[in-house]
């Protein structure tokens, strides 16, 4: 069993810094809620002190997935920043070329098959689209395809039985219906990121809310490296990018987004 009060600032600290060395968060204003959950996922861990624990993020691949996992927030839903996704359909379409898109993160799936429903409903065909996330549990969801009620609630009666499956009271999505929608593990801060594929289209929605400074500037020099020369970076209306000399703002009324310097 692990006491309550077995975690100190300085090991509290360390957890955060190397949380945010691993994957750009910043959990400085989530000190009381780790403070109440560590202790149970050290339980969950059988660690018997936060050491132990410090010690196996770094050198333990298995651990440090589940810590990854355990400090992520994957919250998300389907048709999430409805007129932003509609906007990007609008714009593929014009294009009038297979176009490749990039969501991340993904979460467990909702943002790449909505705008695969909403490609197939504008009968864009020309359209493939990768999601990756580095939370493992989520990736593995969004592989299965399969929701709950609630993740839906902002499809009509019609769409949900066009688009899912019902089973047992959850929804499982019929692939079948849209374009290739692959999944994949995957840390967007790695070095070798993606390496050998370029997008046309990246939507990066609602992951730097949590990043710090430094890691929203990696960022964008990783997006710059896999974006097409003339591609399009779309943020979440809450996610903010300092100025950098990667991309820059374009404000435009059929939605804004950046493009590459
Ligand atoms: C709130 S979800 C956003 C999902 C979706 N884009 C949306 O807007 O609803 C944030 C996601 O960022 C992911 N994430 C955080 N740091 C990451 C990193 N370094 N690389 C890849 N994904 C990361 C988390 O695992 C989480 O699933």
């Amino acid at each position: 069993m692990v006491e309550k009060n077995i975690l100190n600032d300085l090991e509290l600290n360390h957890f955060i810094k190397i949380i945010n060395e691993l994957c750009g968060m910043d959990l400085n204003d989530k000190k009381n809620t780790l403070l109440l959950k560590l202790p149970n996922f050290l339980e969950e861990l059988n660690f018997k002190k936060m050491a132990d624990l410090l010690i196996k993020m770094r050198t333990n691949k298995d651990i440090r997935q589940k810590t990854l996992n355990f400090v992520t927030i994957t919250e998300t839903y389907f048709l999430r920043e409805l007129s932003q996704l509609q906007e990007i359909i609008y714009y593929i379409k014009s294009l009038e070329k297979r176009v490749s898109v990039l969501s991340a993160p993904c979460a467990s799936g909702e943002e790449v098959y909505s705008l695969a429903i909403l490609a197939t409903k504008h009968f864009v065909k020309d359209i493939e689209i990768l999601g990756i996330d580095i939370n493992s549990n989520a990736i593995e969801k969004a592989k299965k395809g399969i929701y709950n009620e609630r993740a839906l609630q902002k499809f009509t009666p019609a769409e949900k039985k066009k688009f899912f499956t019902e089973e047992n009271s959850s929804y499982k999505i019929n692939k079948s219906k849209f374009c290739p929608c692959k999944f994949d593990i995957c840390n967007v801060l790695d070095n070798n990121f993606l390496n050998s594929k370029k997008f046309d289209v990246i939507l990066s929605r609602n992951m730097l809310i949590y990043f710090d400074y430094d890691s929203k500037l990696k960022l964008m020099e990783n997006f710059h490296r896999i974006l097409n020369d003339d591609g399009r970076l779309y943020i979440g209306s809450a996610d903010l990018i300092p100025d950098n000399i990667f991309f820059e703002k374009v404000f435009s009324p059929g939605g804004n987004y950046y493009k590459k310097i």
